[in-house]
Order: C-alpha cells, then sequence, then structure tokens
C-alpha cells in the first residue's frame, strides 16, 4: 500500500470510530421520541396522557408567555368558517362568559395598528396557547424563575 492510501484508509477509520462514539452518546443521552428501538416490535402502548383542567389561571412562567390554557377544549373547532374560542374570548362576549378578553395585542396587525377584530395572525389560537398535560416529563425540568436569578439568589 502507498502512503497515501494507508492515511486515507486510517482517516477513514478514525471517522468510523468517531460517529460510532457520537452515536452511543447521543442515545445515553437523548430520550427517544419515535417509540421502541426495533420498529416493527409488538409493544404495549403508553398511555394517553389526560389534559390538566384546573380553569384556575396559572402563574405564567414570565411575563410574554401565552398563557397555557386551563379548560376543556374537546370538540372546540378553529377553522376559516368558525373559531369556537372567540366566542368567549372576542371583546364583545367575555362580559357574558366571564372569560378574560384576547389580549389587545391580538387586534394588532404587524405594523402596530389596532383592528376592529382579531388580527389574522392572531387567528389560530392553539398555534400558541396549549393545555398542559399529566405527561411524564422526558426530561428533568430545571426552569427557574427569573425572580429567582436575582444577584446573591445564586446559591
Ligand atoms: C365556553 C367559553 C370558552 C371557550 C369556548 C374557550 N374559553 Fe378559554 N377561557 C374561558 C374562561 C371562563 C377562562 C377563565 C379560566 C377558566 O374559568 O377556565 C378561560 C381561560 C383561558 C386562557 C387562560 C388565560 C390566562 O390569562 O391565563 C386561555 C389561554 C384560553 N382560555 C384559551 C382558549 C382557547 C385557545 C380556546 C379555544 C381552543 C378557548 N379558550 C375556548 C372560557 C372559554
Ligand atoms: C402568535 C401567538 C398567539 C396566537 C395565535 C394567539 N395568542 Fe393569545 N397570547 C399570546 C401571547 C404571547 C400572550 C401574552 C402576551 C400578550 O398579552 O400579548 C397571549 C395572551 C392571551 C390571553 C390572556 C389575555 C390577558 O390579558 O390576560 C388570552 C385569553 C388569549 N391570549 C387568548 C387567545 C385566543 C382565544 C386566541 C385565538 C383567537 C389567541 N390567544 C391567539 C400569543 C398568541
Amino acid at each position: 500500500m502507498r502512503l497515501t492510501q494507508r492515511s486515507a484508509l486510517l482517516a477513514a477509520c478514525l471517522a468510523a470510530m468517531f460517529v460510532a462514539a457520537a452515536g452511543a452518546l447521543a442515545q445515553e443521552i437523548v430520550p427517544r421520541l419515535t417509540g421502541p428501538a426495533e420498529p416493527m416490535a409488538d409493544v404495549t402502548a403508553p398511555p394517553v396522557s389526560s389534559p390538566v383542567e384546573f380553569d384556575v389561571r396559572p402563574i405564567r412562567s414570565y411575563p410574554e408567555q401565552p398563557p397555557i390554557i386551563p379548560h376543556s377544549i374537546e370538540g372546540y373547532q378553529v377553522t376559516l368558517a368558525t373559531n369556537r374560542c372567540l366566542e368567549c374570548h372576542r371583546r364583545e362576549y367575555t362580559q357574558l362568559v366571564g372569560a378574560p378578553m384576547i389580549s389587545f395585542t391580538h387586534y394588532m396587525d404587524r405594523d402596530g395598528q389596532m383592528l376592529a377584530d382579531v388580527a389574522p395572525r392572531r387567528y389560530f389560537c392553539t398555534a400558541c396557547h396549549v393545555q398542559q398535560t399529566d405527561a411524564r416529563p422526558l426530561v428533568e425540568n430545571v426552569y427557574r424563575d427569573m425572580l429567582l436569578l436575582r444577584p446573591g439568589d445564586d446559591e
């Protein structure tokens, strides 16, 4: 074997080893999201997690967080023709239903102009607002409120 051939072979071996090692490491630290390791294996499906519906508006993790939906939304349709969410959360209906009005930012177009009704870019509510479920977290949550990040509080 010529010298260049040999070094090319060595480089290829090293690259293969690196890929294998990285793969092993990734397998160890990244939780599986795609189901069983054997795709065709017969495994019992995990139970479907239930949405949390406590009807209390929970504290937001930070001021501009889209608040989570604290009530059932089963069967609520949001399509071009109808928007069930707005039947309670639109300004006109809140007094009757007792629902909080969609934030005034939802009436603004992207130039900051206030519109009479919800802006198209805020129409599909569940693109931003979600329900919580009782699903087991895949990774430990180490989030800390920014109030705990004041100097001196960091032990
Ligand atoms: C039948 C009326 C009704 C409908 C329909 C409805 N909501 Fe609500 N929503 C409420 C009420 C009342 C509250 C106040 C908390 C509670 O009582 O659950 C609320 C609370 C919320 C909150 C929490 C606000 C905050 O500041 O914490 C969000 C977000 C929300 N709803 C989003 C939605 C979305 C998205 C939909 C459609 C998928 C929807 N709602 C449909 C009545 C409704
Ligand atoms: C592009 C993301 C986005 C979409 C789409 C959206 N929201 Fe929001 N929503 C937010 C954010 C961010 C906040 C909190 C900051 C603010 O008030 O703008 C919020 C706040 C709210 C609040 C709390 C208002 C308050 O004053 O406490 C309600 C209720 C709400 N949204 C309902 C809805 C409903 C109903 C829809 C569908 C018609 C909707 N949102 C669509 C991002 C969104």
